[in-house]
């Protein structure tokens, strides 16, 4: 059984495909053992507790140093003994600690495809302004492990979109979710639950 527990800062619109995800049986063999916020408005940490799932908020501003919090964060994450951390939608800067003692066990959903629009400074809206911006007609989500750069690990999935006419930033980003994001992140936890990614320099190889 891979224990996963996932990080988020928001609405958690990621988290519950992951939570139906297990439901449904789309996801094998994985148990979310935990969810931890940055934000105790976050209405993930309800969706958390709707499921029966335990919780924790670990804020940077309730402590006085960021090496204080960066410990705190590393406790929460370690109380919960996970296979596997997945990032979904979480906005504070990973302790570099954490990247090291997780190596190819840390994911993150990026609303892209890298290489393109990633990096410092591409999060949340700005990522889908930037790429109306630019007229690409293909946008898409991303799958990768973390490592120390922005968005620069082993990549696991990717999953294109195409734009449409007079779309928004919202619009779509929305369209982003539902086409990409909520059905390549639940995917990619069920092939490493599967035992079917394995990380080579700076790819991945999935075996299906
Ligand atoms: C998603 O767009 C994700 O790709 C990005 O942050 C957003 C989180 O949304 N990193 P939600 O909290 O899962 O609804």
């Amino acid at each position: 059984m891979l224990k996963i527990v996932v990080m988020v800062s928001g609405g958690g619109t990621n988290l519950q495909a992951i939570i139906d995800g297990v439901r449904d049986g789309k996801i094998m063999n994985t148990q979310i053992a935990g969810v931890i916020s940055n934000n105790r408005n976050a209405y993930a940490l309800k969706r958390a507790e709707e499921n029966g799932i335990p919780s924790c908020c670990v804020s940077p501003k309730d402590y006085e140093s960021r090496e204080i919090f960066n410990g705190k964060l590393m406790e929460a994450v370690d109380s919960y003994e996970p296979d596997l951390i997945v990032l979904a939608g979480f906005l504070v800067v990973i302790p570099p600690e954490m990247i090291e003692k997780y190596r190819n066990r840390m994911i993150n959903i990026h609303p892209s495809l890298i290489p393109s629009f990633c990096g410092k400074g591409f999060y949340g809206l700005k990522v889908h302004e930037a790429a109306l911006e630019r007229g690409v007609k293909v946008v898409g989500a991303t799958v990768h492990f973390v490592d120390e750069g922005t968005d620069t690990g082993p990549i696991i999935l990717q999953k294109a979109v195409e734009v449409q006419q007079g779309d928004t930033p919202e619009v779509l980003q929305r369209r982003v979710m539902e086409q990409a994001e909520w059905i390549i992140l639940p995917r990619a936890i069920d092939l490493i639950a599967g035992g079917k990614v394995r990380v080579e320099g700076r790819k991945t190889v999935i075996s299906e």
